[in-house]
């Protein structure tokens, strides 16, 4: 538990002079309780001077003279005074406001500081948290979910802001406190405050019973908030299917069912921290009871008086909170370890995809890319038998126009991650100009790849800010150039806004077809050497398909490019076709040689010219759209 609080700790480490404040506050307001109680038992023993009281400077007899004499001095003077001057009496009782407002006073700052440091310390958690998650490679995220990621990086970290305000404040004030004030007790009447505290160990028993299971729970606890964040962001993003398959009830059944298994472990973390405070109550009234049973069995001369009695009642009511306090810290850091694991963890998780020690440059215009001996799957399981690639061995000249064919799942679309490094092969290697991807940077190597892919990526952002991603930076008169390119500037036009419409998430507020003319703009203004289509006009009717065809066969002259295409009448003109069948190339050629063949791709291309797919109906002649999507 120690270990956990200095790691903990360590991460307002920037922030340690206010740390430093806060404790020093704390351990301040800490005293301030035992002086607030002495104060008025002194100021009452002042103004209704017992009988046969022991004097203040009788009861120094350890201490040295001076000390004595002075405190005998005092006692006098505020005798007298009290006795002569009314406003003395008054300037007496006004001690006890006073102190309650430093003691308030130190509370808050203590507080203050404390939280100060907290919030900042977990915002710094959270960024790096964020950070570490957006290293982290495609293959982490096709695993992890959003509602489970969002919780970790909101909700657990929060309850390490809880320990850093609240369960610190409790370490340093309430101990100060507690030992002060039995100091204080013991020191004015021992007999009486030993006779209240015998029962106290009693207390300890509930406390450790009920704080067995709590970081198991809290564990819990913390998984059942992030299913349910699962559920909901599936629900919220997925919520025109839901709609269309009224599956309404289905979604809300689920989220019921998670929402009520959180219950019982929640309702074990109450009982756990609500239990010790009342039990404590009890057994400090039993004690209480005890002392005045103790009173009434002595003689009437050796009863103590009223004084020590209102401190020793003051003194242990005073102690109530911080004991309850104390009792509850255990839960509380139990709760919280719970919760930072979960965070540590994530913060821990290596990328798959390392970024090499020593980067080589990379120069994309102009090179070759050579994909040698490449096999790749998903999972990799060492004895997979079979891989969604299987020795690929294919070199794109520069400046070439590859086109990849291939029934559906047959690997085209993860050929493509693998040249922008969102996944390593198992085997083989993918060069480009001869290097070796795996030993450039991944930002580099992905500055000079520009794809273009099935579905569209939009922000909910202006039309403007999703075009200039391409290339952050870029003028206005760039984005309109880029726009009218991929043909989208009339249609941007014609929306109420302009450039600064809002897309709304994902683009839900335009067309397919519109999406996909803004990833292309997107694509053209970031210029890059090498570009990857995949299926990029699939969207798009005949006509503005053509048009966006022309704009990209502009756009490829000069660059190297792998085009994915489902629709083989449309890559006819591409200087090199190659055919994936179930991972592996079956054929490659250009569509001359490929039809001499009388493989694959003639019987694909056969089959596609006899039964032109729905979205072809358009054009008459479905090969001459000569698109490359
Ligand atoms: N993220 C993924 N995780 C696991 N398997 C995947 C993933 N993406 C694709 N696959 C599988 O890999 C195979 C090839 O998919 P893909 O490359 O997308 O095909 P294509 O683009 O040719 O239609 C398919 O069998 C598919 O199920
Ligand atoms: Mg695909």
């Amino acid at each position: 538990m120690f270990k956990f609080l200095l790691k903990v700790w360590g991460l307002a480490r920037p922030y340690r002079g206010r740390v430093a404040l806060g404790v020093v506050t704390g351990v301040i307001a800490g005293l301030m309780e035992p002086i607030m109680i002495a104060t008025v038992a002194f100021v009452y023993g002042v103004i209704f001077p017992a009988a046969g009281a022991p004097s203040l400077a009788s009861q120094l007899k350890a201490a040295p003279e001076f000390v004595q004499s002075w405190a005998r001095a005092a006692e006098q003077a505020l005798a007298a005074g009290v006795q002569t001057h009314p406003g003395a009496v008054v300037l007496l009782v006004a001690f006890i406001p006073l102190v309650m407002l430093l003691r308030g006073l130190f509370g808050y700052l203590n507080m203050y500081f404390l939280q100060w440091a907290a919030i900042r310390a977990v915002t710094d958690l959270r960024v790096r948290l964020f950070e570490h998650l957006m290293k982290l490679s495609a293959g982490f995220f096709n695993r992890a979910n959003t509602g489970e990621l969002m919780s970790r990086v909101m909700s657990d970290t929060a309850t390490l802001q809880y320990i850093l305000s609240f369960a610190t404040a409790v370490i340093v004030k309430d101990p100060v406190l507690l030992v002060g004030m039995l100091s204080l007790l013991l020191w004015r009447s021992t007999k009486i405050t030993l006779i209240s505290m015998v029962v106290m160990p009693v207390c300890m028993f509930p406390i450790v019973i009920y704080n067995r299971k709590v970081r198991r729970s809290s564990r819990a606890l913390q998984t059942h908030v992030a299913e349910l964040g699962t559920v909901m962001a599936e629900s919220f993003t997925g919520n025109r299917v839901i709609k269309a398959y009224n599956l309404e009830s289905t979604v809300v059944d689920q989220f019921r069912a998670t929402a009520r298994r959180f219950i019982s472990h929640y309702m074990r973390i109450i009982r756990s921290a609500e239990i010790p405070g009342p039990m404590l109550e009890f057994v400090g009234a039993i004690g209480i009871a005890l002392v005045l049973f103790y009173l009434m069995s002595q003689q009437a001369g050796n009863r103590p008086d009223a004084k020590k009695l209102l401190l020793v009642i003051g003194g242990i009511f005073a102690m109530y909170k911080p004991l309850k306090n104390v009792a509850k810290l255990y839960n509380s850091i139990e709760q919280a370890r719970a919760a930072s694991e979960r965070v540590f963890d994530l913060l821990a998780t290596q990328n798959s995809i390392p970024e090499p020690a020593q980067p080589k440059p990379l120069r994309a215009a102009g090179a070759a890319i050579e994909f040698q001996n490449v096999s790749f799957s998903y999972d990799a399981k060492p004895d997979d038998a079979r891989p969604v690639l299987r020795g690929i061995q294919l070199a794109v000249k520069p400046g070439q126009l590859v086109a990849l064919v291939g029934s559906s799942g047959s690997g085209k679309t993860t050929l493509s991650n693998l040249l922008l490094r969102f996944y390593d092969p198992q085997e083989g290697a993918i060069r480009i100009g001869g290097t070796d991807i795996r030993e450039v940077a991944t930002r580099d190597l992905r500055d000079q790849i520009a794809i273009v892919t099935q579905e569209t990526v939009l922000f909910n952002e202006s039309i403007r800010r999703n075009i200039e991603l391409g290339r952050p930076g870029s003028s206005q008169d760039q984005i309109i150039e880029a726009a009218k390119n991929a043909y989208a500037h009339d249609f941007i036009m014609e929306k109420p806004s302009g450039y600064d419409t809002v897309v709304g998430e994902k683009g839900a507020m335009l067309s397919g077809g519109q999406r996909q003319r803004l990833a292309i703009a997107r694509a053209i203004l970031k210029n890059a050497p090498i570009l990857v289509l995949d299926e990029a006009t699939n969207a798009l009717d005949a006509e503005s398909e053509q048009a966006v065809q022309a704009a990209l066969d502009r756009l490829m002259i000069g660059r190297t490019t792998i085009c994915i295409a489902h629709r083989l009448s449309t890559i006819q003109k591409a200087d090199l076709i190659v055919v994936l069948d179930q991972g592996q190339i079956v054929e490659t050629g250009t569509h001359a040689e490929l039809m001499e063949r009388q493989g694959i791709y003639r019987r694909l291309y056969e089959l596609h010219s006899e039964t032109p797919s729905p979205r072809d109906r358009g054009s008459a002649d479905a090969s001459s759209a000569g698109s490359c999507g």
